[in-house]
């Protein structure tokens, strides 16, 4: 089962495609290789093939997906320009063509152009003090309520069927239209379909 204190020889190797202090953030911000696999095998099954990670990192969600799910398009956006410059190099590197990264924030891209998301408590960074990724970009309260709310609303307008995968999240961009059809044992993992 999946501990969070633990990483995996998996993941260990995964970070080598980053520079080392990239890699320091992993077990903390980053997906693990098994929650990625995961997340992605239940939204690839969905209708459509767009799969979108809103806050994509340095993209290691997207990269564990689309290894596996060749016929699938992963899209990433990501706010922070280092890290989605770090996410095109290891994609490089690795040589996929099904992955496709956005440098912007979320609220300025047409979220229905993709047909099923990833989710990886992506705002929490603006109400917790600990262990900030960074400190280049402000943070507050109310971006935190901003973002969610306007995910909420994104998500909610949805067509039936829409597919989303939530990772640590508090559930506040989730509307009451989204069933949880599966969840993991320590419940950081929920699967969801829109109704
Ligand atoms: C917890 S990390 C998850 C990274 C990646 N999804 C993964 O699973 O490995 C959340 C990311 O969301 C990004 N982010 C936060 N707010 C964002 C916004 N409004 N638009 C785009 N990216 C955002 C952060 O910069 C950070 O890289």
């Amino acid at each position: 089962m999946y501990n969070p204190r633990i990483k995996s020889l998996t993941d260990t190797l995964f970070d080598l495609y980053y520079p080392e202090h990239i890699q320091r953030l992993s077990r903390r911000h980053w997906s693990p290789v098994v929650i990625a696999e995961k997340a992605a095998a239940f939204l690839a099954e969905g209708q459509g093939n767009r799969i979108l990670d809103i806050g994509s990192g340095v993209g290691k969600f997207c990269i564990a997906g689309a290894q596996l799910f060749p016929d699938v398009q992963f899209y990433g956006v990501e706010q922070r320009e280092t890290l989605y410059n770090f996410a095109v190099a290891a994609r490089d590197s690795i040589g996929l063509k099904n992955v496709h990264f956005i440098h912007d924030n979320f609220t300025h891209i047409d979220l229905d152009a993709y047909d099923n998301f990833y989710f990886y408590n992506s705002f929490f960074e603006n109400i917790d003090e600990q262990d900030r990724i960074d400190h280049e970009i402000a943070y507050s309260a109310s971006l935190y309520t901003y973002y969610t709310r306007y995910l909420y609303s994104a998500l909610d307008k949805r067509p039936r069927g829409t597919r989303l995968v939530t990772f640590h999240s508090l559930e506040d961009e989730v509307p009451p239209s989204y069933r949880m059809v599966h969840r993991s044992d320590d419940l950081v993992l929920k699967m969801w379909i829109r109704q």
